[in-house]
C-alpha cells in the first residue's frame, strides 16, 4: 500500500491517476475540501483507493493511515500561511510527525517532494522550510528520495496565480525586483512520471533530485508572455521588493484582506532564480520513463483562460 500525502493538490492528482494507472495500491490523505470531497471521494473509492479525511497536524488518523504502508508520498505543501498552518506546520512539523510513525510502523521507502531552490535564508521563510524539512529527511533511518522541481504547471500555474493581482494592476505593471532573476517551469505530468518510476528504483534511495522543464525564462520574459497573451498593455515600472512590500501591505488594508496577505507571503518566491544545476529529466533518462518533457507556452493559453 502506498499512502500518498497532497493527492489532491497540482501534481498530487497527476501522481494519483499513474498510480492507478499502474493499478498500484493506493491511501490518499485530505483535509477534505468540498468540491473535491463532493466530486471525487465517492469514485475513488469506488476504484479501490483507500480514502482518510484529516488534517496532517492535527489529527491522530495520521498515524494509522501510515501504518500498514510500503511506502509515502509527501506532497504536502503550501506558498502561503494561514492561521494554524504556518510554513514551520506544513513543511517541517508534518515531516518530522510523518518520518516518528513511519519508523514506528516500519514503514521505511518515503519520497518527498521539496522544491528548486531550498536553502536557509532569512527573509524567505518558505524555502528555509523546504530546507529544513529536507535536512531532517537526510538524517532519517529510512529509504528516502528527495524531488526538487521548479515552479509547476499543468492545468493550473500557482506562480502565476501569485502575481495575478500584479497583471492587472492599474496604471503600471510593477515588476518585482530586476525583473532578471530566471525561472524554469516544469509540467506536472514529467514530475509525476519521474517520481512514480523512483518509488520501486534502489538506485534513487539517497538521492536528491531537481526537475526543471525544457526552457528558461526570466520574470521580464515570463510576464510579458503572459500580458501579451491576456491583451494587457500596461508599462513596466521596477519596484524593489521592500517598497512592492509596503504598498501591498496598504493595499491589504483596503480591499480583500486575505488575499493579498497570501500574496505578501509568495513575494519573496517571485524575486529569486529557480533553475536546475542539473536537471534529471534530461540526465536521468530511464527514470524520466522516455517521456517527451512538455513546454509551458503550449499549456499558457488555457491556464491563463482559468484566472
Ligand atoms: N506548485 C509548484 O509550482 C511547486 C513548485 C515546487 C515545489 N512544490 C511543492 O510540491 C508539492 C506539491 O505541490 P502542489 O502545487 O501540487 O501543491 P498544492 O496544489 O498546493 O496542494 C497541496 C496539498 O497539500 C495538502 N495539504 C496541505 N495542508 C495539509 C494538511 N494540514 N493536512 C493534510 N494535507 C494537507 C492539500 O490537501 P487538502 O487541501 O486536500 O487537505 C493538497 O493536496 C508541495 O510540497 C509544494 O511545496 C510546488
Amino acid at each position: 500500500m502506498i499512502l500518498l500525502l497532497g493527492a489532491t493538490g497540482l501534481l498530487g492528482g497527476q501522481v494519483l491517476r499513474g498510480l492507478l494507472e499502474r493499478k498500484l495500491p493506493v491511501r490518499v490523505y485530505t483535509r477534505g475540501a468540498s468540491d473535491w470531497k463532493n466530486a471525487s471521494i465517492s469514485d475513488l473509492r469506488r476504484r479501490g483507493v483507500e480514502v482518510v479525511i484529516a488534517d496532517a497536524l492535527e489529527d491522530e488518523k495520521f498515524e494509522t493511515a501510515i501504518a500498514g504502508c510500503d511506502a509515502v508520498i509527501n506532497l504536502i505543501g503550501a506558498f502561503a500561511e494561514r492561521k494554524g498552518a504556518s510554513f514551520e506546520d506544513i513543511h517541517v512539523k508534518i515531516v518530522e510527525r510523518l518520518l516518528h510513525h513511519a519508523k514506528t510502523h516500519d514503514v521505511q521507502r518515503v519520497i518527498h517532494v521539496s522544491c528548486l531552490g531550498a536553502a536557509p535564508s532569512e527573509d524567505n521563510r518558505y524555502l528555509s522550510t523546504k530546507w529544513q524539512a529536507e535536512k531532517i529527511i537526510k538524517k532519517a533511518d529510512c529509504y528516502w528520495t528527495i524531488l526538487r522541481p521548479s515552479f509547476m504547471f499543468g492545468e493550473k500555474f500557482p506562480f502565476v496565480e501569485m502575481f495575478k493581482l500584479l497583471l492587472k494592476f492599474p496604471p503600471f505593471f510593477p515588476l518585482i525586483g530586476s525583473g532578471m532573476n530566471e525561472v524554469q517551469p516544469v509540467c506536472v505530468d514529467d514530475v509525476a512520471n519521474f517520481l512514480i518510476e523512483c518509488i520501486y528504483k534502489k538506485e534513487t534511495v539517497g538521492q536528491t533530485y531537481e526537475l526543471g522543464g525544457p526552457e528558461i525564462y526570466n520574470m521580464l520574459e515570463l510576464f510579458e508572455m503572459m500580458r501579451q497573451e491576456m491583451g494587457l498593455s500596461t508599462n513596466n515600472v521596477a519596484v524593489p521588493v521592500h517598497m512592492l512590500k509596503k504598498m501591498l501591505s496598504m493595499m491589504s488594508q483596503a480591499k480583500s484582506p486575505l488575499e493579498w496577505q497570501a500574496f505578501v507571503d509568495t513575494l519573496p518566491l517571485l524575486s529569486i532564480d529557480s533553475i536546475c544545476q542539473t536537471n534529471a529529466l534530461e540526465t536521468s533518462v530511464e527514470l524520466a520513463a522516455g517521456k517527451e518533457v512538455q513546454v509551458l507556452g503550449d499549456r499558457l493559453e488555457k491556464i491563463l483562460s482559468r484566472i
